[in-house]
């Protein structure tokens, strides 16, 4: 991809476009769609990333979700944002094992969980999913190199992670994320809120390969 960047317009653009724009170069691919406002804040005055969305970062939002195999979240994230059944698989990463109380009448095959030998709640969550549908992927902590060549054996190939800030920064760390989407909205909230990242240090750089922008609001797409 191109070094120097045009800035497209969104509105330009069709949904086949954005589907061409934003289509994986390769498998298995994990790609991370992001949110924050223009002072750095991931969540907006109700505490939720939903606080700060809008019809532009909806656009690719919905464009990812369709490209996507399945869609990766923090259960932190899952409880936060009330995630149920989506039109793709849903693989929850829990170090608890703890599968979120909206998620546990899913249907079969729908939610799977990517958890650890030592987590708490291993067997509650295998009587809800059922025992194929439940990820043991290390003996205290969740292997994320493991978990997206697992997922890639079983042909999900392109995962879409939408979150939240303490899986991000661990997926960053394994080094497992191939791209990162993050919608920059034209807000200032100062207060308290996290950032896109939580965690222990790491750094990573990026490369901008597309920048749309839609009434100030700017959709970035950078590649690890
Ligand atoms: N701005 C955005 O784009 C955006 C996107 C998503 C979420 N958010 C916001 O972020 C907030 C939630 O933040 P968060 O950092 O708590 O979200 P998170 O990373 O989704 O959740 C943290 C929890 O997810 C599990 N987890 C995360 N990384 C893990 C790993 N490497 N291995 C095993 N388990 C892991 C753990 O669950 P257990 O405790 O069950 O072990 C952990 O307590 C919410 O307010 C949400 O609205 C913002």
């Amino acid at each position: 991809m191109d070094d120097s960047m045009d800035l497209m317009k969104l509105s330009e653009q069709s949904d086949a476009d954005l589907d061409a724009l934003y289509a994986a170069p390769s498998t298995p691919w994990l790609r991370v769609n992001m949110i924050s406002t223009v002072d750095g804040a991931a969540t907006g005055p109700d505490g939720r990333s939903g606080g700060i969305n809008n019809a532009a970062d909806k656009r690719v939002f919905d464009t990812l979700r369709r490209l996507c195999d399945a869609v990766v979240v923090g259960a932190g994230t899952a409880r936060d944002e009330g995630y149920r059944d989506l039109s793709k698989p849903l693989v929850l990463v829990s170090r608890r094992g703890e599968l979120p109380t909206r998620l546990r009448d899913a249907e079969p095959g729908s939610v799977l969980m990517a958890t650890c030998a030592a987590a708490e709640h291993l067997d509650e969550t295998r009587a809800f999913l059922g025992e194929e549908h439940v990820l043991v992927l290390g003996q205290h902590r969740v292997d994320l190199v493991e978990l997206k060549r697992t997922l890639a054996g079983r042909g999900l190939a392109s995962l879409l992670s939408e979150g939240g800030p303490h899986l991000l920064r661990d997926l960053l760390a394994e080094g497992v994320v191939d791209e990162l989407n993050l919608t920059v909205v034209p807000r200032v909230l100062a207060g308290e809120h996290p950032r896109i990242t939580n965690g222990p240090p790491v750094d990573v750089p990026l490369r901008l390969s597309l920048l749309l922008e839609d009434s100030g609001t700017l959709l970035g797409r950078w590649l690890t």
